[in-house]
C-alpha cells in the first residue's frame, strides 16, 4: 500500500434503500459522499437525525452497499464485513449469559485464536479498559459505562485496523461519556486504530477527533469540514482551550444552520462559548 492511499475512501457514494412496503418509495439516504480518512485518524460524523449516518457506517462494516461510486478500504472495494473493522453500537449488544471475559473472548474463539493467545489478550485488554476483576461478571451486573467498556475490550480483541462507533456514549451519563471519551483518546495512543465516530454530542465529537464532519439533511452530503489541530491525549482543560470552543462553535453553527433552529435563539445556540 502506497502513503497516498487513503485507508477508507468514499468517492461519490450514493445509497438508496428500496421501498420498504410495496406500495412505498425508495429512501435516498445519501446522496453524493466523498470522503477520504487517513491511516489512524479519528474522524467524527455530526448532523440531522436520519441524514444517513448509521448508512455511511454500515457501508464501511460491509453491512450495506453503496448503490453508486466507490467506497474502500485499503484502496480495496468493500465486499463484505471482516474482523479488520470492529463495530461498536450504543445499545447493550453483550451476551447476557456470557462472562465480561466471555464476552470478549467469544467472536477470536470461533475465528480459531488459540486459547492462551486470547486469554492473554482478553485480560490485558480487560485491564486497559480499566476492568480488571470484572472478568467473571455478568452483564446484568456491571453498570452501562462498565459494558461499554466491555463491547471496546470485544471490539479491540482481533486488532482491528478500523473502529466504527455509532454513538457510543450516547445512552451515558455526562460524567461517564467524558471519562470514556478519554479512555478511547488512550487506546487509540496505544493501539492506533483508525476511528469513524457517529455522534449527535458536537463536544464529543470535538474532543476526540482530528477532523469533524458534518452532514446536511437528507440525503446526506457533507457540509463542512473542521479540523482539529489540538494534540492528544486530551483533559478536562481542553474544553476549556479557546482554539477548542471556537472549533466548537463552528461545529455547532454549522449543526444548527443545517437543523434550521438558528435564529430561534441566538442566546441558546451560543450558550456553549460563554
Ligand atoms: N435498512 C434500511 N431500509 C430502508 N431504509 C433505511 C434503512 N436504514 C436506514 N434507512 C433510512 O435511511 C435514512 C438514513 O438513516 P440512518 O440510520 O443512516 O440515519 P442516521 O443519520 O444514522 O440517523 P440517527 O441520527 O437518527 O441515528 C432514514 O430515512 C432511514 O429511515
Ligand atoms: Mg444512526
Amino acid at each position: 500500500m502506497s502513503n497516498s492511499t487513503p485507508k477508507i475512501e468514499f468517492e461519490n457514494v450514493q445509497k438508496v434503500y428500496p421501498p420498504v412496503k410495496k406500495s412505498g418509495e425508495p429512501v435516498e439516504a445519501i446522496g453524493d459522499l466523498s470522503l477520504a480518512l487517513e491511516e489512524s485518524e479519528i474522524f467524527s460524523i455530526v448532523g440531522p437525525t436520519g441524514c444517513g449516518k448509521s448508512t455511511a457506517l454500515n457501508m464501511i462494516a460491509g453491512f450495506e452497499y453503496p448503490s453508486a461510486g466507490a467506497l474502500t478500504l485499503d484502496g480495496m472495494p468493500i465486499a463484505n464485513p471482516g474482523p479488520d473493522r470492529a463495530v461498536v453500537f450504543q445499545h447493550q449488544s453483550l451476551f447476557p449469559w456470557l462472562t465480561a471475559l466471555d464476552n470478549v473472548t467469544l467472536g477470536v474463539k470461533c475465528r480459531g485464536m488459540p486459547k492462551s493467545e486470547y486469554m492473554a489478550k482478553a485480560r490485558e485488554l480487560l485491564n486497559a479498559v480499566g476492568l480488571s476483576g470484572f472478568e467473571k461478571s455478568y452483564p446484568y451486573q456491571l453498570s452501562g459505562g462498565m459494558q461499554q467498556r466491555v463491547q471496546i475490550a470485544r471490539a479491540l480483541i482481533s486488532s482491528p485496523s478500523v473502529l466504527l462507533m455509532d454513538e457510543p456514549f450516547g445512552a451515558l451519563d455526562y460524567q461517564t461519556r467524558l471519562l470514556m471519551q478519554q479512555l478511547l483518546l488512550e487506546l487509540w495512543i496505544e493501539f492506533r486504530p483508525t476511528i469513524f465516530f457517529i455522534t449527535h454530542d458536537v463536544t464529543e465529537a470535538v474532543f476526540i477527533s482530528d477532523r469533524v464532519g458534518v452532514m446536511t439533511q437528507r440525503p446526506g452530503r457533507l457540509k463542512t469540514v473542521a479540523d482539529v489541530p489540538i494534540a492528544k491525549p486530551r483533559t478536562i482543560d481542553t474544553l476549556t482551550d479557546s482554539q477548542f470552543t471556537e472549533i466548537e462553535h463552528r461545529v455547532l453553527t454549522s449543526v444548527q444552520e443545517e437543523i434550521g433552529t438558528i435564529g430561534l435563539g441566538a442566546s441558546n445556540s451560543d450558550r456553549r462559548t460563554t
